[in-house]
């Protein structure tokens, strides 16, 4: 049965029109002024609402596996949390064990996404530099997997050295796909997290102050230089910090192709959270860590003035039960938190009535750049004729508070 949706407000990056929409096959046929309805259409009423394309989070962690147990979210919950909130496709990640081939990882993991109830795909991440793993990421860039995600931190289970990660850089670069990075120098890191643990200091409130900014721009410098060097284009996920920011911002103007994310909670959320007792401040307990003001500032001009061109939630939720597993060392709490539900209406709510961004940032934001950086545009990213029908009517009106009482995310 064919679809029309009729008299709403068609959102895209770079126009907004008042139009109806002909789907049918799960294509979008048709946008007019006015389209009559057929025989066999499902009409949708959509006055005074906002059609966007489907939200796109390129950055997700469903049934992430963790010494606590899985990240809490399937790709099932997780998904249809997602779908709750307006996002129509996830990215998430194939992390191979050290010694197992990133095409086997591929596999195992395509079959552990099979019941996702969006659009999902993944980026791969090379955990080692082995003689096979430049014909994997040849053989994984023909099977349309473009995107290679690499971490300088968590040194000891997944992290690169700096030769494994040039060579990364320059297999991909010559394969034609893009490296994604997460940027914290894990070594220093990793000491500092020692010395606050060897003088008691075990409780959440030493998270942060274990991954200071600093280390984080450090490795953004690097991964930069490291990537002209390769000529390799680079994606920096989760970018927290104001320092970080003026290291992409430079090599963006001499014309690099050096692409940023971020996340609601760097833009929402400041340090204080990590102020209390466990119960309280566990949940924050994320990498990179929730910053200052004054770099939630940076980052909302980022996006703004297009140093920063995308948005994930790093969704990596864990129950309570999970994070308590740390109670008494902060370097045991499973990293990450929940927010794939939530990341349009945030912004939403944050950006466009905050006068921050206006409506196409948003869209352009959520949706538009990260179907562009990974390979999904025009399918995905625009509501336009022949694109996929991955449509979100959204009501401006709705007034409501997230709580875990009414989210479809599987965390408490
Ligand atoms: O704390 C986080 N972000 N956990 C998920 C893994 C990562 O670093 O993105
Ligand atoms: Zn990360
Ligand atoms: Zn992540």
């Amino acid at each position: 049965m064919d679809i029309l949706i009729k008299n709403g407000t068609i959102v895209n990056s770079d126009s907004t029109r008042k139009a109806d929409i002909l789907i049918s096959n799960d294509k979008i046929v048709e946008i007019s002024d006015k389209i009559d309805i057929t025989k066999n259409c499902k009409l949708i009423d959509a006055i005074g609402k906002y059609i966007i394309p489907g939200g796109i989070d390129p950055h997700v962690h469903m049934s992430l596996p963790n010494p606590t147990g899985n990240s809490s979210d399937s790709f099932y919950t997780g998904s249809k949390a997602a779908l709750y909130g307006g996002t129509t496709t996830i990215i998430d990640f194939v992390t191979p064990e050290r010694g197992e081939s990133m095409l086997t990882a591929l596999e195992k993991r395509k079959s552990e996404a099979k019941d996702t109830l969006s659009n999902y795909s993944f980026h791969v991440s090379p955990v080692e530099w082995t003689e096979n793993t430049n014909k994997e990421i040849e053989q994984c860039i023909k099977e349309g997997y473009t995107s290679f995600k690499v971490y300088l931190a968590y040194k000891n289970v997944v992290g690169l050295n700096d030769e494994e990660f040039k060579q990364v850089l320059s297999s991909v670069a010559k394969a034609g796909g893009i490296v994604t990075v997460h940027c914290e120098d894990g070594d220093k890191i990793d000491e500092l997290r020692d010395n606050f643990v060897n003088k008691g200091k075990v409780s959440p409130e030493f998270h942060p102050l274990s991954r200071p900014a600093e280390l984080e721009a450090i490795a953004v410098e690097k991964a930069i230089k490291f990537s002209d060097e390769a000529n390799c284009p680079l994606y920096i996920v989760h970018v927290s910090s104001a320092l970080s920011l003026t290291h992409i911002k430079d090599a963006q103007q001499k014309g690099q192709k050096v692409y940023a994310e971020t996340c609601p909670h760097y833009l929402l959320l400041d340090d204080s959270k990590y102020l209390g007792d466990f119960k309280n401040t566990a949940p924050y307990v994320l990498s990179p860590p929730i910053r200052k003001i004054e770099d939630q500032n940076a980052l909302w001009n980022s996006l703004a003035d297009k140093t920063i061109q995308t948005t994930g939630t790093d969704h990596c939720p864990f129950m309570m039960n999970q994070k308590e597993v740390g109670i008494n060392d902060f370097r045991k709490i499973p990293n990450g938190a929940g927010g794939v539900e939530h990341r349009l209406e945030l912004l939403f709510s944050f950006g466009i009535l905050k006068n921050r961004i206006n409506i196409n940032k948003w869209v352009e934001l959520t949706s538009t750049n990260s179907a562009k950086i990974f390979g999904l545009y025009p399918a995905k990213g625009i509501i336009a004729k022949g694109s996929d029908a991955d449509v979100v009517i959204w009501n401006p009106d709705i007034d409501r508070t997230i709580s875990v009482k009414n989210h479809h995310q599987n965390c408490d």
